[in-house]
């Protein structure tokens, strides 16, 4: 018997409504329904955020990961992601049921994540020898979300929200829009990029580390970096500590500095956007000084011209 967090019942009724509802009604049968599928035990689940993710054992010993979606069109672009991510360094996909919302994962073994490092420079190192490996041109028929989309989704918000919204100002929204638009006007080479390559989505497998969890990017390189930037910041030394990590970034990987933080900030008012739209109010403080932050220090280094 599985029982749900509250909390995790709460973000699934509130992002899918009525699906979701339904989803958490028919849960029971969905686990039998992959227990006799794959003839596998599905364990304790993993701490949750916007899906059940749980260890299963087959019943040859064998360990894999389920992972189970309301949206089976957000199943499909992970697994298009991680295919087109397929190597040494991403966790294998074992097999998936689309219509069911089902995808199963090779499990990552001892799988701590990157926050569970205790030397915070070492972790953004690894994020960085991993960005190296992953990076790869995309195919020209690919489906996965592009920064030009990502834009365009920050346009809508800006015309949704003609006097802002919540802590974010008018200006702050359309100034945000403009420095999208200049990036991907400006941008160089695109890569197929993770989207979402933070502390938490790279685990330990074996001696290595692994990227779980990709949203996929087209995008600059500096794009990529962003997630990481903006996740386990403390309140206080918060541009200190963004320059810091992205000093790291920039000494391991070919990137400009520059553009990371306009990428930063630009990035960093969408996501809010997406937070408050998701009612999601655990991090905003924390992006609201971030957004500060990548300010401050574009100031700081390149004078006040955007
Ligand atoms: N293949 C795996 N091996 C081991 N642990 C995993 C694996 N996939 C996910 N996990 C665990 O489950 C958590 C949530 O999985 P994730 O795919 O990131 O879900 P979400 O899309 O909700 O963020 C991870 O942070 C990790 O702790
Ligand atoms: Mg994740």
């Amino acid at each position: 018997m599985h029982t749900l967090p509250q909390t995790f019942c709460d973000t699934i009724t509130h992002l899918h409504s009525h699906k979701g509802q339904k989803w958490l009604t028919d849960f029971p049968q969905l686990i039998r329904y992959c227990e006799e599928r794959w003839h596998i035990t599905i364990h304790s689940h993993f701490p949750l955020s916007y899906h059940f993710v749980a260890p299963a054992r087959k019943a040859d010993g064998s360990e894999l990961v389920v992972k189970l979606f309301v949206e089976p069109s957000k199943l499909l672009h992970e697994q298009e992601a991680l295919t087109a991510l397929a190597g040494e360094n991403t966790v294998k996909v074992v097999d998936t049921d689309a219509e069911k919302g089902v995808l199963l994962l090779e499990k990552l073994s001892p799988g701590r994540s990157l926050s569970s490092l205790s030397t915070k420079d070492e972790a953004a190192l690894i994020a960085a020898r991993l960005m190296k490996s992953l990076w790869r041109v995309p195919h020209s028929d690919s489906t996965i979300e592009t920064a030009v989309k990502r834009e365009k989704q920050l346009r809508e918000y800006t015309q949704m929200y003609p006097s802002g919204i919540d802590f974010l100002s008018s200006e702050t929204l359309q100034h945000a829009l403009s420095v999208f638009s200049e990036l991907n006007r400006t941008s160089q080479q695109l890569f197929l990029l993770h989207g979402d390559l933070h502390h938490d989505n790279i685990l330990q497998s074996g001696e290595a580390w692994k990227i779980i969890d990709p949203k996929g990017l087209i995008g600059e390189k500096e794009y990529e970096i962003i997630p990481f930037l903006l996740n386990h910041l403390p309140k206080t030394n918060v541009a200190e500590t963004i320059d810091h990590r992205i000093n790291i970034f920039v000494q391991e990987l070919n990137v400009s500095k520059k553009r990371i933080l306009l990428w930063g900030y630009a990035h960093s008012v969408l996501a809010t956007c997406w937070l408050i739209e998701d009612e999601d109010r655990q991090d905003t403080a924390s992006f609201s000084r971030a957004i500060e932050a990548f300010q401050h220090l574009f100031e700081y280094y390149y004078g006040h011209k955007k």
